[in-house]
């Protein structure tokens, strides 16, 4: 180790010799050279260009020279300096290139490779026809109305001019609402939201409610104990029943197309007269009717398809609302969302519909709203 008392012999290990400047110069090339990354080579340009790197303490030595020295010294360390700093500056060049396109080759992407998809949702079809019937509705001015699925056995029958001894109200049709004697059942149809909206409303009303109703009935390809009804009621000045005709083959034309309707007289205890909507069939157009040669699944040979019930508001209901039915009359109807779904969307299973099956939902997407 050299100590206070050594002497500089200049000429044994003389750090401004042309051999010890290209042993110098030398090493850095090498070190450039090795350096494969943009981060070796920073190490070796510290190590070989930096302050403290020999070259730089050669430059310092100069001051120890005398003048005449000096001129030579510094010619051979200025080409020295010039050797490092240009391999470095080449080497940089290079190895800054090769990191670019490592990158870029790295980092590109393959737009044709498959990729993970997330598995997308969709609004429930029943959902979405209740909506797009809803909206035929609200476009004519309508509003939509709600009622409680646990409803007074009152509204869901007797306001509704449902007698007691009606074989509806029976335990084999109605699911009642524990304990005996509460008077509530699970709403057997959405009518009694007939009752609560002309009760929340003043006159004249219009309300569409569609909602969940429940039956004591098997679980089927046609048949769930919980399913959907939309409701409409309109209570008015002067309505006959030519306004119900016009509504609903309005309806019926915004949800089938260009379809034939019929009204076959039926009852209802809540509705006087009452009818029952009837859509052509859509799959053989009546040509199966008498026609055992060609029978036909969807009307079973009848020509026509149920679609729901209506008529005019017997005016007891209006009365039970205490509507005076000398100035006021209306009509009212309640449609199937299922079997709606059934005939609209060609789903013939009602159990896909309660299965929760998200294939089944997307298989309507955009279709059922
Ligand atoms: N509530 C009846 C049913 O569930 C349908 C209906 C509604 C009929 C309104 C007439 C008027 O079958």
């Amino acid at each position: 180790m050299p100590g206070p008392h050594d002497t500089h012999d200049l000429t044994e290990a003389d750090p401004l010799s042309a051999a010890s400047l290209d042993a110098l110069v030398a090493d850095a090339l090498a070190a450039f050279a090795a350096a494969s990354g943009v981060a070796a080579l920073k190490e070796a340009r510290l190590a070989h260009a930096g302050e403290r790197s020999p070259i730089a303490l050669a430059n310092r030595a100069i001051g120890r020279l005398t003048p005449a020295e000096r001129k030579d010294a510094g010619r051979r360390i200025g080409m020295a300096r010039g050797a490092i700093n240009g391999a470095l500056a080449e080497r940089q060049a290079i190895v800054e290139a090769a990191e670019l396109e490592r990158a870029l080759s790295e980092e590109s992407v393959d737009v044709t490779l498959p990729v993970a998809l997330a598995p997308e949702g969709a609004i429930h079809p029943i959902t979405g026809l209740i909506e797009l019937m809803s909206d035929v509705f609200v476009a004519m001015g309508w509003e939509v109305a709600e009622g409680p699925e646990a409803e007074a056995e009152w509204l869901n029958f007797d306001a509704l001019n449902i007698g007691a001894d009606h074989p509806a109200r029976g335990e084999s049709d109605t699911l009642f609402v524990a304990p005996v004697g509460s008077h509530r059942v699970l709403r057997t149809h959405t009518s009694p939201v007939q009752l609560r909206s002309l009760l929340d409303r003043e006159l004249p009303v219009y309300v569409v409610c569609p909602g969940k109703v429940y039956r004591a009935d098997e679980f089927d390809a046609t048949h769930v104990p919980v399913f959907h009804q939309i409701e409409g009621l309109c209570v008015d000045k002067g309505i006959t029943m030519a306004h119900l005709k016009g509504t609903l083959d309005h309806l019926a034309r915004t949800m089938f197309g260009d379809v034939r309707t019929r009204f076959r007289p039926n009852y209802f205890p809540f509705t006087e007269p009452s009818a029952e909507m009837d859509l052509e069939c859509f799959v053989c157009h009546g040509a199966s009717v008498g026609n055992p040669d060609a029978p036909c699944r969807t009307c079973r040979s009848e020509g026509w398809i149920e679609w729901g019930g209506c008529g005019i508001v017997n005016p007891r209901v209006l009365r039970a609302a205490g509507i005076d039915t000398d100035v006021y009359s209306g009509f009212a109807f309640g449609m199937g969302i299922e079997r709606t779904l059934m005939f609209r969307n060609n789903a013939a299973d009602m159990r896909d519909m309660v299965e929760g099956d998200v294939r089944f939902s997307r298989s309507l997407k955009g279709e059922a709203r």
